[in-house]
């Protein structure tokens, strides 16, 4: 790790902690200002997996009971859902996919009784949505990651509508599940993206840079070393290097006694509107 990430991880740790003592009541810790992500913090390129035909959405039915995507099976302590003000929670989160390693992935977690949040690419969807449906009948949090990738301020209002709502009829369609959450790709939000979404931006505390040094052994290190209870750490899913190092987290942050969460069971259901952003947005 260069100097300069070391610089940004420690502090975006101070504003988990700071934010740390906010985020449980809900109605507090609402960020208010949000400026441009550093593009630096997430991979510059679209995902990686085969897009399907690009033509014009076809409209569908909205559900008439859509399943809360944020209130499905989740750890449990002797049959309770695990309380995250009193036990060690980390979230892991997988962006882009699906792909081609999500299912050897989705085997890693069940292995541990991890849960995830998936926030997924619209265009992925919908070209592997048994994929989909497997992540949702494991209890992970399923997210909206746009339909095609793009960075948000750079487009139009009705444009960022667009792709955050064809990607929500994309895991609509594979899986009858509705995103409550939504992550910006590159983390890159502005007002207008925030007026356009009006759902919880989930950002991160932990970036493992895995789309950029493709080394299992790194990627599983610094997400090791950044976890703090109430870590929200970014992975993406689409390479398998990423995949490959799961397994040594899990292990070790076990043995620490974290419990591995979604991202909504985190904030206790009620996330605040941006949940996590570097200091510089605050
Ligand atoms: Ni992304």
């Amino acid at each position: 790790m260069n100097t300069g990430t070391g610089r940004v991880v420690a502090s975006i740790i101070l504003v988990v902690a700071a934010y740390g003592a906010a985020h449980h009541a809900p109605g507090t810790g609402t960020v208010q200002a949000a400026a441009r992500q550093d593009p630096r913090t997430d991979p510059p390129a679209p995902p990686a997996t085969p897009a399907p035909p690009t033509g014009p959405a076809t409209p569908e039915a909205r559900p008439t009971a859509s399943r809360d995507a944020s209130s499905g099976a989740d750890a449990t302590t002797g049959g309770r859902p695990v309380d995250c003000r009193r036990a060690k929670c980390v979230a892991l989160t997988f962006d882009d996919g699906p792909g081609p390693y999500t299912g050897t992935l989705l085997r890693h977690l069940a292995a541990h009784h991890a849960h995830a949040t998936f926030f997924v690419v619209g265009q992925n969807v919908a070209a592997r949505p048994s994929v989909l449906r497997g992540i949702a009948a494991a209890g992970h949090e399923i997210g909206n990651h746009t339909w095609s990738h793009p960075d948000l301020t750079k487009l139009p209002m009705a444009a960022v509508r667009a792709q955050v709502a064809r990607c929500d009829r994309a895991v609509r369609s594979a899986a009858g599940i509705s995103p409550a959450l939504v992550r910006p790709p590159y983390g890159a939000l502005d007002t207008t993206v925030r007026a356009a979404v009006r759902r919880p931006l989930v950002l991160w505390s932990v970036d493992t840079l895995d789309w950029l040094h493709r080394d299992s052994a790194r990627v599983a290190r610094v997400a090791i070393k950044g976890a703090r209870p109430g870590a929200v750490i970014l992975f993406h899913d689409i390479h398998p290097t990423t995949v490959r190092a799961i397994p040594k987290v899990l292990k070790a942050l076990s043995r620490e006694g974290y419990t591995f969460v979604t991202v909504s069971r985190l904030f206790g259901g009620h996330p605040p509107r941006l949940v996590y952003g570097a200091p510089h947005q605050l």
